[in-house]
């Protein structure tokens, strides 16, 4: 069942990919009222001299949160092994050593595939948002630069529907054209939240219970600012971020609460059931092997799992 989520995993890859680097999907042309105070605010450049580029954006994204789960599960799990009773260890070294990293490997792969595949579908939504709605940003007279005479602008305020009005940069005006929801605000909303429940949820040390919404409350508001940067530059509307940050905000909780369930996965080395601690030995690490790996693959496939139970 694995293959089977991997299939999904790459579908939602290749849409994402259609959607943001070709043509694929026609952008709707919306029409204009002409000199509209809202699309002629001035245009600061193409999308890399923004303060917030996309690449650097896109690094953090999806770099901060594959450190910071990575590193957090390792502690976690080594703190734990630390503190397990001798018993507890005896079995683990019984299972052997696959065995013995595997709920780590496993628990890190799970948050960090869930997390990347909410990010995509997170990019779907927006994509195909300004995709359908066709919606203009707050720069866009500046570079559609619309010939007004042309037009018959003196006379009258008249909507201009027809196409092909713009004389400017091709590529600008197409930029143009796709402002809500915003994907930035969307995105940095997502990584933030799905990260800050990870915190809050996880880490369950001492000492930290002032630590937590600190370092969570921090990643939420540069999600915030990055957001708020849009309409601080002319990019977007308040409209598209406050869409953005719904539709990132929907998708990292809904990620966590219904498909990770809150990061309560299963207890790091819990995997050995109590019952049998009594018994030790080389003799009975068969049908504890066969027990784990059973549940690895109820672990990989969550739906099925959750029916039969
Ligand atoms: C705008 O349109 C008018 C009338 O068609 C034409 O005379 C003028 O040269 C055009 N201006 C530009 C900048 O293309």
């Amino acid at each position: 069942m694995l293959y089977f989520q991997l299939v999904i995993m790459a579908g939602t890859v290749m849409l994402a990919y259609y959607f943001e680097y070709t043509d694929t999907f026609n952008v709707h042309i919306q029409g204009f009222f002409c000199h509209d105070n809202a699309y002629t605010k001035p245009y600061l450049g193409p999308e890399e001299s923004s303060a917030i580029p996309p690449v650097v954006l896109y690094a953090v994204v999806a770099g901060v949160p594959a450190l910071l789960i990575t590193a957090t599960e390792s502690v976690l799990f080594l703190l734990q092994y630390v503190s397990e009773d001798l018993d507890n260890r005896e079995k683990i070294i019984v299972m052997g050593d696959c065995c013995y990293l595997n709920p780590l490997v496993r628990r890190t792969f799970r948050f960090l595939g869930v997390y990347a595949f909410g990010l995509f579908a997170t990019d779907i939504f927006v994509n195909a948002g300004q995709v359908v709605t066709g919606n203009l940003s707050p720069y866009f007279l500046t570079v559609c630069k619309p010939n007004y005479t042309a037009l018959g602008c003196q006379q009258v305020v008249r909507f201009i529907h027809q196409q092909d009005v713009c004389t400017g940069n091709e590529d600008d005006v197409l930029q143009a054209r796709k402002s809500f929801p915003s994907k930035d605000a969307a995105i940095s909303v997502y990584a933030a939240l799905y990260l800050a429940m990870y915190i809050t949820c996880s880490v369950k040390a001492k000492g930290t219970k002032l630590a937590k919404p600190v370092l969570s409350l921090g990643l939420m508001c540069l999600a915030f600012l990055t957001g708020i940067n849009r309409v601080v530059e002319y990019r977007n509307h308040w409209a598209d971020v406050i869409a953005g940050f719904i539709i990132g905000g929907a998708i990292a909780i809904f990620m966590v609460v219904c498909v990770v369930k809150n990061f309560k996965g299963k207890p790091l080395l819990g995997e050995i059931p109590p019952e049998e601690s009594v018994s030790s030995g080389p003799v009975i690490s068969q049908p504890r092997m066969e027990h784990s790996v059973e549940k690895y693959m109820a672990s990989q496939n969550p739906i099925t799992y959750a029916e039969i139970t």
